[in-house]
C-alpha cells in the first residue's frame, strides 16, 4: 500500500546515456508527508533531494512538479514530464484511500502523520544501495531490509502488523527491488549529469571578524563567519602564531537560500591575550590560498568605529544646538 509511492520513477526508464563519473558517495531520495486527519480528510506533501540539494516539490493544488532547479526540469522531456505528474498523482489519491482502507485494521489512530524516505545511494565503482524507510507519528515505523519489511522495535504490533502484511505483496516487493536498484540509480545518475555544472561550481567564501556576547567578565568571544562557499566541504579555524587554537568551536555548517553554505567558529579568550590571533579558512575555490582574518585589524577597526560614532554624535549634538541658538 504506502508503496506505490515509487511508481512515479517507472516514467523515467528510457533512454539512459550516463558519462558521469562518481568521485564520492552520492544519494538521492524522495520524501513524502501525509497527514490523515480524519477517515476523509488527508494532506500530501512530496519533494525530491539529491543528496541535500532539494530538486523539486509537488504542489497538490495544481497537482504539478514545481522544479527548484531550472536544470532538473530542463533534463526531462515534456512526455516524461507528464507521466510523471500523471502517476504522482495516481499515486497520491491510492495511497490516501488505501491508507485510509486498512487504517482500522492497523490500528492507525486519527490524527496521524506517515512519513516516508525512500531513495539509493550510490558509490563509485560499488552496486547502489536502495532504502525505504518510514515513519508513524514522527517514530520510525518499518523499513525495507534486504528485499523484506522490517517492523522497528519502536513501532511495536502496529508495525509488525503492517509488514506482515506489505510482505504479502510478492509483486510489489520485487517491483520496489527493481525501483530501487536500478531505476533509481539510472535516474540519479541522469540528474547527476544534467545538472554537473551546477554541481561542479566552485564559490569563494566570504569571512568576517567580530565580537560575540561576552562569555563573562574579563573574557572575549571571538566570532569568525564564513559564508557564501559552495562546495560544502570546508575547514575554518582560529589559528595563533601558526597554531591551531584548541577552544575553537564550530557551527554546524548551514545551507543559505542561494544554496551556497555558512559556518560560524568560535574562540573564547582572555580579554588583552588576542595578540597573533586569526581566523584562517581552507576552501577548494581559494585553491592553495588560504584565507587568514587577523583580529587586530579587526578589533582596530572596531576600536575607530567606537570612538568615532561617540564623536560624531557630539558634533551633530553641537550643531544642532548652535543652530537652535542662532
Ligand atoms: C475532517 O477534518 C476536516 C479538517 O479538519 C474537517 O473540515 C471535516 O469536517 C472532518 N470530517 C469529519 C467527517 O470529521
Amino acid at each position: 500500500m504506502l508503496l506505490l509511492l515509487l511508481a512515479w520513477l517507472v516514467a523515467l526508464s528510457l533512454g539512459w546515456n550516463n558519462t558521469v563519473v562518481l568521485k564520492e558517495r552520492v544519494y538521492f531520495q524522495i520524501m513524502q508527508i501525509s497527514s490523515f486527519y480524519n477517515h476523509s480528510w488527508a494532506e500530501n506533501w512530496f519533494s525530491s533531494w539529491l543528496g541535500e540539494l532539494q530538486i523539486d516539490r509537488w504542489d497538490s493544488e495544481l497537482n504539478t512538479l514545481v522544479f527548484l532547479q531550472s536544470w532538473s526540469r530542463d533534463s526531462l522531456s515534456h512526455k516524461e514530464l507528464v507521466d510523471m505528474q500523471t502517476s504522482l498523482h495516481a499515486h497520491f489519491i491510492r495511497f490516501t484511500e488505501e491508507t485510509q482502507t486498512f487504517a482500522h485494521k492497523l490500528q492507525l489512530e486519527y490524527p496521524f502523520v506517515l512519513q516516508v524516505a525512500s531513495g539509493c545511494e550510490l558509490h563509485s565503482g560499488e552496486a547502489s544501495v536502495g532504502f525505504v524507510r518510514e515513519a508513524y507519528q514522527g517514530i520510525d515505523f518499518l523499513s525495507l531490509e534486504n528485499n523484506s519489511w522490517l517492523p522497528s522495535p519502536q513501532g511495536g504490533s502496529r508495525a509488525q502488523q503492517t509488514c506482515q502484511l506489505l510482505n504479502s505483496y510478492e509483486g510489489l516487493k520485487e517491483r520496489i527491488h527493481w525501483l530501487l536498484s536500478d531505476a533509481c540509480p539510472h535516474f540519479t545518475l541522469r540528474l547527476l549529469d544534467a545538472g554537473k555544472e551546477y554541481l561542479q561550481r566552485q564559490e569563494k567564501p566570504e569571512a568576517w571578524l567580530s565580537n560575540g556576547p561576552s562569555p563573562g567578565p574579563g573574557r572575549l568571544l571571538l566570532v569568525c563567519r564564513v559564508s557564501g562557499f559552495y562546495p560544502k566541504p570546508v575547514w575554518v579555524t582560529w589559528m595563533r602564531d601558526n597554531w591551531e587554537q584548541p577552544g575553537t568551536e564550530q557551527s554546524d555548517v548551514l545551507p543559505n537560500a542561494d544554496g551556497t553554505w555558512y559556518l560560524r567558529v568560535t574562540l573564547e579568550v582572555t580579554a588583552g591575550e588576542t595578540d597573533g590571533l586569526s581566523c584562517q579558512v581552507k576552501h577548494s575555490s581559494l585553491g592553495d590560498q588560504d584565507m587568514i582574518l587577523r583580529w587586530e585589524h579587526h578589533s582596530s577597526v572596531g576600536f575607530i568605529i567606537l570612538a568615532v560614532i561617540p564623536l560624531l554624535a557630539l558634533l551633530t549634538g553641537l550643531a544642532f544646538w548652535s543652530k537652535k541658538r542662532w
